[in-house]
């Protein structure tokens, strides 16, 4: 293999497992509002070395977990209840400056917070909103959206059926006349997030077809050598040659596919 194919392969291989690599931040509990006192858990997914949480809040930009603010451990975050608590806007960010989704969490010092999915939801889904209080789960509560009373459930809990767009928006509960934060419930359109996956799936795993076509060429170049009725039957060097940068570019296109998702 000569000097500039394996140039090109490492080129490769690095922009492949760049345009992979891809975190997504999960929390746990998956609450868009915890107690004060609550321990909670941020996940950087799908990510190699190097990415931390980040979050945004009233006080400080751009503070990293584990400087000011709670505990780092590889790519995770816990907030412990030692840690000021600050609502704010929380995501993952790599070394080179990538960033994932992000999740806002409202840390309540009241008595009543909203349980409402931290993640977008998917269009259609059932969707629970949770009223709780610090004394009693289960009490009777009633629900507000966007500051209009939607209903009272007795037992504190409130379903949305089949949730569209029309859903989207803030919500907020009470017990006993004490009021929880408020928070954005956020859905997403099913055709986008069902066809995301698969398209995404298939541009990456084009390119390592190719990757190992490339290679498999390029290691029959050298085996068959000058061997002609063997590399006539199979792919001669110059065509392996021209065939290397016809790949080339169909990689380079389907990574600039992927980038501009
Ligand atoms: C965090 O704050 C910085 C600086 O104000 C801003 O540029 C950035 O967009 C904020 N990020 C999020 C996710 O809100």
């Amino acid at each position: 293999m000569d000097p500039t194919s394996l140039q090109r392969l490492v080129f490769l291989t690095s922009l492949l497992s760049c345009s992979t690599n891809q975190a997504r931040l999960t929390v746990t509990p998956s609450s868009s509002q915890v107690f004060k006192d609550e321990r909670v858990s941020l996940r950087c997914e799908d990510a190699s070395d190097g990415w931390t949480v980040m979050r945004n809040t009233s006080i400080d930009n751009r503070a990293e977990c584990g400087v000011n603010w709670g505990t780092s451990a590889g790519s995770s975050c816990t907030i412990g209840s030692s840690d000021p608590f600050e609502n704010g806007v929380y995501w993952c960010e790599s070394t080179e400056g990538s960033t994932s989704n992000t999740i806002t969490i409202t840390i309540s010092g009241g008595s009543v917070i909203l349980q409402s999915p931290a993640l977008p939801v998917m269009e259609g889904d059932d969707v629970t909103l949770t009223c709780r209080t610090e004394m009693a789960d289960n009490l009777p509560a009633d629900f507000f959206k966007d500051g209009i009373f939607i209903g009272t459930e007795s037992a504190g809990h409130m379903t949305l059926q089949h949730v569209s767009r029309s859903d989207e928006g803030l919500y907020k509960c009470s017990v006993q006349n004490r009021e929880s934060p408020e928070s954005r419930l956020s859905v997403s359109e099913k055709p986008t997030t069902t066809m995301d996956p698969l398209l995404r799936h298939l541009v990456v795993f084009c390119p390592y077809c190719i990757c190992t076509y490339i290679v498999v060429s390029l290691y029959r170049e050298r085996a068959t050598g000058n061997d002609s009725s063997v590399s006539v039957a199979m792919t001669p060097p110059t065509r392996a040659e021209q065939g290397l940068d016809d790949d080339y570019d169909d990689v380079m296109s389907a990574v600039t596919t992927e980038l501009q998702f």
